[in-house]
């Protein structure tokens, strides 16, 4: 199986999984690649859920082309469920999200969430985190500032920058990557987190820093992970 039928069959596990929760709920839903696969699986069967909370401004526009109600999350008390993919997890559920940049709203919807339920394929599982850059959203005036702290836990640090769009004419990206809430992104390289906890709540510390995208707190607690033999549940 490739990358794309990997990720297409954990989208289609956690429909099923999410089939088995109460009608006329609201569910939170993820950022990504492997969230797309999710959504596509979920779109027949939308009205089993009363709507659903968006992570960022792209899974908005793909709900809504699907049909799909998109609540403003300050209108919805709690989440059954918030399913998402991840850069990395570890053995106990701790996660690093945000490659895509939605890491902040991210964070938000799975705080409402009773259940994390994390889908991906097996390449995201390390015994260590740290292996994928860390991904840490700031407020840009405080770049130097974030940066020179990030630099003192042990990280290579850089500014995260906008992706090519008109690769017609070869034009090298040069300004910072913006997300949804108008942040810039710091990718930390290099560093070996033995202790999600602990780093989460000393990069939480920093002035200047939105949110770091270290899911140790808002864990997983349930784990859909697709290997070429099928979809494997893990309860975290
Ligand atoms: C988005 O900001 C991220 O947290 C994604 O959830 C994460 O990068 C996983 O994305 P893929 O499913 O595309 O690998």
């Amino acid at each position: 199986m490739n990358q794309d039928q990997l990720k297409q069959i954990v989208g289609e596990a956690a429909r099923d999984e999410v089939l088995q929760l109460a009608p006329g709920q609201v569910l939170g839903i993820g950022t990504g690649s492997t969230a797309n696969c999710f959504i596509d699986a979920l779109a027949p069967h939308k009205a089993h859920f009363a709507g659903t909370v968006s992570s960022s401004n792209v899974t908005t526009e793909r709900l809504l082309k699907h049909g799909f109600k998109v609540l403003n999350p300050n209108d919805v008390a709690s989440l059954p469920a918030y399913v998402d993919g991840a850069d990395e997890i570890d053995p106990a559920g701790h996660m690093i999200k945000g490659g895509g940049g939605a890491l902040t709203r991210e964070k938000i919807i799975a705080s409402m969430a009773t259940k994390f339920i994390c889908i991906c394929d097996s390449s995201k599982q390390v015994p260590i985190l740290g292996g994928f850059a860390l991904p840490v959203e700031i407020i840009p005036l405080a770049q130097g500032v974030v940066t020179r702290a990030l630099q003192k836990l042990g990280g290579q640090v850089s500014l995260r920058l906008a992706k090519n769009t008109r690769a017609d004419l070869n034009q090298t990206p040069s300004e910072p990557f913006v997300t949804d809430n108008g942040g810039w992104i710091l990718d930390v390289a290099g560093l070996r987190i033995a202790d999600p906890i602990n780093m989460e709540s000393q990069i939480n510390q920093i002035a200047g820093v939105i949110t770091v995208g270290l899911f140790a707190k808002e864990k997983a607690n349930i784990l859909l992970v697709s290997t070429a033999t099928g979809v494997e549940r893990i309860i975290l």
